[in-house]
């Protein structure tokens, strides 16, 4: 298949947003960047346009994909009986990086949510991408744009590494300003629970709603048999070849402790005071040790860097719990499996 390829800035470029848009009115699948990661997008009303989704990701069948729509008063459209708390935090943090659980409406087909009666919203904080979805007139069904297994794509040579050749277009809207995936809240449980941490702080969600509770899989790894409430959150998003050690705690302290565990031209990735203890490894820095928000915009490329070495082993410096500590905590110990 051709894939052609959008460079797409602003929403000046009606042309190229009115070419875009048109790739999903026919069925077809366009990568998008969001501010969280880019997706690989196509009408989530269109079932055949779905299966196409699964098929390039080589994603099961039974991880439900979330629907991206241009504002909140697109919810009524797909979505049955959406309480206040959703229009209280789609005022406040929508456009952005938050994906609320809702019960589904018959329109929405259960292909798009793998089985399920409810369906993820989510207003994505990129304008161009907003745009095209506008012009489409469909709710695009989107998930990370990588192959199944691979780290999220935050730049769209990302997303070209993955899927040239087996979509219709790439836009490239620039690199990913947030750089992990999107929060996911379920609004249909009260009270409200946290299925996936992301580039929403949990804090700000409680600022908002008082309690919201955590689901299990968020903090704990799941039995045989335990079923996490975001299906997509039993696998693992990352394997690679190597071990993967991840270190909570002081920064001067773990980077010690890899100092006197590491054989030379082993793989590190660590906050960027620490990098030079490290001559002899293939090094990744994370960002400052204070800077969580840099840590979350490099924290898959430096996951996916490695699948270009052949290091055996990798220890990962990781931040704190707190903001997006959490999500970044999350991705690195998925990848650790
Ligand atoms: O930031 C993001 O959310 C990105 C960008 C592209 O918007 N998208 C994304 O999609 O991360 P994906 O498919 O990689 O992750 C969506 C997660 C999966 O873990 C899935 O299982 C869960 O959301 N999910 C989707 N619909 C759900 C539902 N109805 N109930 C529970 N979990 C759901
Ligand atoms: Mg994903």
């Amino acid at each position: 298949m051709e894939t052609k390829w959008f460079t797409l800035r602003t929403v000046e470029d009606k042309e190229s947003i009115a070419q875009a848009a048109d790739i999903l009115r026919r069925g077809g699948l366009l990568a998008i960047p969001t501010e969280t990661v880019y997706g690989l997008g196509a009408d989530g009303l269109d079932e055949t346009a779905v299966l196409h989704i699964f098929e390039a990701k080589g994603r099961p069948q039974d991880n439900p994909l979330i629907l991206h729509i241009p504002d909140a008063s697109w919810l009524t459209r797909y979505c049955e009986d959406v309480p206040d708390a959703a229009y209280k935090l789609a005022e406040r943090f929508w456009p952005g990086p938050l994906t609320m659980i809702l019960k589904k409406k018959p329109c929405v087909p259960l292909r798009t949510t793998g089985g399920l009666e409810t369906v993820g919203m989510r207003c994505p904080d990129h304008a161009v991408t907003r745009a095209i979805i506008e012009a489409s007139g469909v709710p695009v069904a989107a998930p990370s744009a990588n192959t199944s297994g691979r780290p999220s794509c935050t730049t769209a040579e990302h997303v070209r590494e993955d899927m040239w050749g087996k979509i219709d277009g790439i836009v490239d809207g620039g690199p990913c300003q947030v750089g992990v995936e999107s929060t996911i809240i379920d609004l249909t449980v009260t009270p409200p629970q946290l299925l996936r941490p992301g580039g929403l702080p949990l804090e700000s969600l409680r600022d908002a709603l008082g309690e919201v509770t955590v689901d299990k899989a968020v903090t704990q790894k799941m039995g045989d048999g335990e079923k996490p409430r975001a299906p997509g959150m039993k696998y693992r998003h990352y394997a690679p070849h190597a071990k993967v050690t991840v270190l909570t705690g002081d920064g001067a302290e773990t980077a010690a402790y890899i100092r006197a565990h590491i054989t030379p031209g082993g793989g590190v990735i660590c906050f960027d005071e620490y990098v030079k203890l490290f001559p002899d490894c293939v090094t990744h820095p994370l960002g400052a040790e204070g800077d969580k928000a840099e840590q979350a915009r490099r924290v898959f490329d430096a996951l996916r860097e490695f699948d270009h070495t052949d290091v055996t082993e990798i220890f990962a410096q990781c931040p704190d719990d707190t903001g997006l500590g959490l999500a970044i905590g999350n991705r690195l110990k998925k990848a650790a499996g």
